[in-house]
């Protein structure tokens, strides 16, 4: 397995790069931060379980303890490779568990990395100007879809992420990934 997460992006703030290498990314200050086109993780060969389910890794391909991004203070958003390598938020809730739903940041315009804005509790895609609510739900386009979730569970201090196939909460309907 190539445990390797080569980085395309040279604009990849220091500061995400660093949070990410510890599991926790607080995108406090990265507002003006640019976040170019396209994914910036090689998607590693990872077997799956039955249901899909892979353990949430940071970008050596290390597995990240849930604990060390519990200790991130609620409303915290953390960066993890999720599914095939896909950077994916986790969210601290405010009984300090991580929520259920992760968000995939991948913007569903042109498919740009983006930071979480704390101050204006929104993903804000810089390549375009689209604006997310703290669900992936489409505030401002031209982003056509609310973003992919993904399903999160903690097992014995692992984070499980595994696709999400049932209906949509935000829109009541099938997925549009599957
Ligand atoms: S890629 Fe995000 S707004 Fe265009």
């Amino acid at each position: 397995m190539n445990n390797s997460f080569p980085i395309e992006n040279p604009s990849l703030s220091r500061r995400q790069l660093l949070n990410f290498l510890t599991g926790a990314t607080v995108a406090a200050t990265a507002g003006s931060a640019l976040y170019t086109v396209g994914k910036f993780f090689i998607p590693p060969a990872e077997s799956t379980s039955a249901g899909g389910a892979i353990i949430a890794k940071d970008i050596l391909g290390n597995p990240i303890p849930a604990s060390q991004i519990l200790v991130e203070p609620q409303g915290t958003r953390a960066l993890v490779a999720g599914l095939r390598g896909e950077p994916t938020y986790l969210t601290v809730t405010q009984d300090h568990n991580l929520d259920a739903i992760g968000i995939v940041d991948n913007c569903t315009h042109l498919g740009c990395t983006f930071p979480w804005n704390p101050v204006e509790q929104q993903f804000q895609c810089p390549c375009h100007g689209s604006l997310y609510a703290p669900d992936g739900t489409v505030v401002r386009g031209p982003a056509p879809l609310p973003l992919k979730i993904v399903q999160v569970a903690v097992i014995e201090n692992s984070i499980l992420i595994s696709p999400w196939t049932e209906t949509d909460p935000r829109t009541g309907e099938k997925p549009w990934w599957l």
